[in-house]
């Protein structure tokens, strides 16, 4: 599908044009905390009421695990670009082993018949069995020895009903399969390898963000959240049962403690009063596969920033009347819907900043992700403050592109020559990627596309810091910075105990085999806080979380943001399904 954009660009000067976008995309630190209040509130309707945008699900996981739980599990995991079946060993010293096998899940798959897509499913179970034989015994069902127990890592928004079951409220992530919504998950599952007559039982069922807090916790020895920020976004946290008032009839409700909550934040604000929705937003949410819903996610995630990218981009080479971009040439790849990948922008930004990563791992220490009290982002220059002489002195601010600068012989004469390298190796990116002819792209199309991509980016992280912020608010572990120093007063949604639980670290088993939240502590306010990320966003892009890290100062202070330990939920997906299945096991499933 193609689409155009119609923006009106006339009767505007085009640093006018690019200030414009600039102001739209800018998030102020008054706004973020705004935000982080609007979340606080949704978070506390939804742990109220079923029904709600914000799903806030209750899991049924009763405690995290401490890296002492032992096992082997198969485990299936679908919520993104791929589907994953693993054999997972839990070695029960913090460590596992893991084996798996990838499989594409094709758009017809995504949009078909659930059944179909479900029959697949299983189909790549039974061919992983085939190829990988289990190497150890899987931990056995009790009265059914010979069948093998599977955990399900689901990453749609699904109503939990108990650790095995839970019905499909909406599909994300341009999955819209016919005659699954409504329906419970795991019996679609189960079905699917019972028609196949196939030894495998569907025992636990797990989003990706219980799976990451999980299975950081099992490696870590502690954490409060687990968080995706790659094709979805979404957070599960440790919730005290008293503050979850829906499941006032359940009998999880009794026991009381604490249960590990999957927000689905990715629906944060779908009627949109808050989020600073821009026209592009707006064209790229009016056109995708569920307008009105999935709101936050689609200022966020992988999935979306590429197409946000593409229509600001749009709206420049078409800009009347006189193009802005590219000399109004357009190319398929940006003519298309979804034709400009999030990896792209990426590209462009590594370029402008001449790093080559390839291994995640180098990635991650250049992210930081893992490492706490990481340096500030530079702070951010205002339109209004650009000196002359201040463009591209060779750093790595964000700084608007000056059009008289950059559309003059002169002007681009007097670039300070790494920045002229640094523009050429964007424009190298955007002629391969973006498949313009070489002569098509110039160093002004360079920097503004570099430009646009750090704008769409940073955003992003501005956000997902409110949704990280807003966590640490409801569990007590931080305060508003207006709020007065390092939280003694407290958002008048969370009540503040004055010993608070913590992660975990020091809890004890229960019988279930996860540890329960017993440790207490003096004060939340000067424990560390784990937590557990994954997705390629916070994994690769450039500067992601420290980003993210400069949004949660600006919102709950440094005080707070500097006792964040993120840290890599590696392979939480498969980690988190084979704990979950454990779980299910020792309740006599
Ligand atoms: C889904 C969540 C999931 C997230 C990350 C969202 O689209 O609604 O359930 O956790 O993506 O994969």
């Amino acid at each position: 599908m193609t689409s155009t954009s119609s923006y009106s660009y006339l009767h505007k000067s085009p640093q006018d044009v690019l200030n414009d976008i600039d102001f739209q995309l800018t998030l102020e630190p008054a706004l973020l905390t705004k935000l982080t209040k609007a979340f606080l509130e949704e978070i506390n309707v939804g742990l109220g009421r079923y029904g709600e945008d914000m799903a806030m699900v209750p899991s049924f996981v009763t405690g995290v695990p401490d890296g002492s739980e032992v096992g082997t599990f198969l485990a299936l995991d679908l919520g993104g670009t791929n589907l994953r079946v693993c054999e997972v060993v839990l070695n029960g010293d913090k460590t596992f082993r893991l084996r798996q096998q990838k499989y594409k899940v094709s758009d017809q798959l995504k949009t078909g018949e659930a059944t179909v897509l479900f029959d697949y499913l299983a189909d790549s179970v039974d061919a992983f069995l085939t190829t990988h034989p289990p190497e150890s015994p899987t931990s056995p069902i009790s009265d059914v020895p010979d069948v093998l127990p599977l955990g399900l890592t689901f990453s749609f928004p699904v109503e939990q009903t108990a650790l095995g079951s839970g019905t499909i409220l909406t599909w994300t992530k341009g999955f819209s399969a016919k005659n699954a919504i409504g329906n419970d998950v795991v019996k679609l599952l189960q079905d699917a390898f019972d028609r196949k007559h196939m030894h495998v039982k569907c025992v636990a069922l797990v989003n990706d963000t219980v799976g990451a807090l999980l299975s950081r916790a099992y490696t870590s020895g502690g954490c409060m959240l687990g968080a995706i920020f790659g094709t979805g976004t979404n957070g599960a946290y440790l919730e005290e049962v008293a503050k979850i008032p829906k499941l006032a009839n359940n009998p999880a409700a009794t026991k009381g403690g604490y249960m590990v909550v999957n927000t689905e934040w990715g629906a944060f604000n779908n009627k949109r009063t808050h989020l600073p929705s821009t026209p592009f937003d707006s064209a790229l949410d009016r056109t995708s596969i569920n307008p009105r819903f999935q709101a936050f996610e689609k200022f966020i995630s992988g999935m979306y920033l590429g197409e946000i990218t593409r229509h600001i981009l749009l709206s420049l080479i078409d800009a009347a009347p006189r193009p802005m971009l590219f000399g109004g040439k357009a190319t398929k790849v940006v003519n298309d819907q979804w034709g400009l990948d999030t990896s792209v922008m990426s590209e462009v930004e590594e370029a402008w900043e001449m790093r080559v990563t390839v291994d995640p791992t180098v990635a991650k220490d250049l992210d930081g992700v893992g490492n706490i009290n990481e340096i500030g982002a530079e702070p951010r220059s205002f339109p209004g403050e650009i000196g002359e002489n201040l463009l591209w002195d060779g750093d790595d601010h964000d700084i608007l592109p000056r059009w008289d600068i950059l559309s003059t012989p002169e002007g681009l004469a007097s670039l300070n020559p790494k920045v002229k390298e640094k523009l050429e190796r964007v424009r190298k990116v955007l002629v391969n990627r973006l498949e313009y002819a070489d002569g098509d792209v110039e160093l002004r199309d360079a920097a503004i596309v570099r430009w646009t991509c750090h704008l769409v980016a940073r955003r992003a992280a501005l956000l997902s810091g409110v949704a990280v912020a807003a966590i640490l608010l409801q569990t007590g572990r931080a305060t508003f910075i207006q709020d007065g120093q390092n939280g003694q007063t407290v958002p008048s949604t969370t009540e503040e105990p004055t010993s608070k639980k913590v992660n975990g670290a020091n809890g004890t088993h229960d019988v279930n085999g996860l540890s329960k939240v017993t440790g207490t502590i003096k004060d939340g306010l000067e424990e560390k806080i784990g937590v557990g990320v994954d997705g390629s966003l916070i994994q690769f892009y450039p500067h992601f979380e420290r980003t993210m890290r400069e949004s949660l100062r600006s919102i709950v202070g440094s005080d707070a943001e500097s006792r964040v330990e993120i840290g890599l939920a590696k392979d939480g997906s498969g980690v988190g399904a084979a704990l979950c299945a454990l779980q299910a096991l020792k309740q006599g499933f």
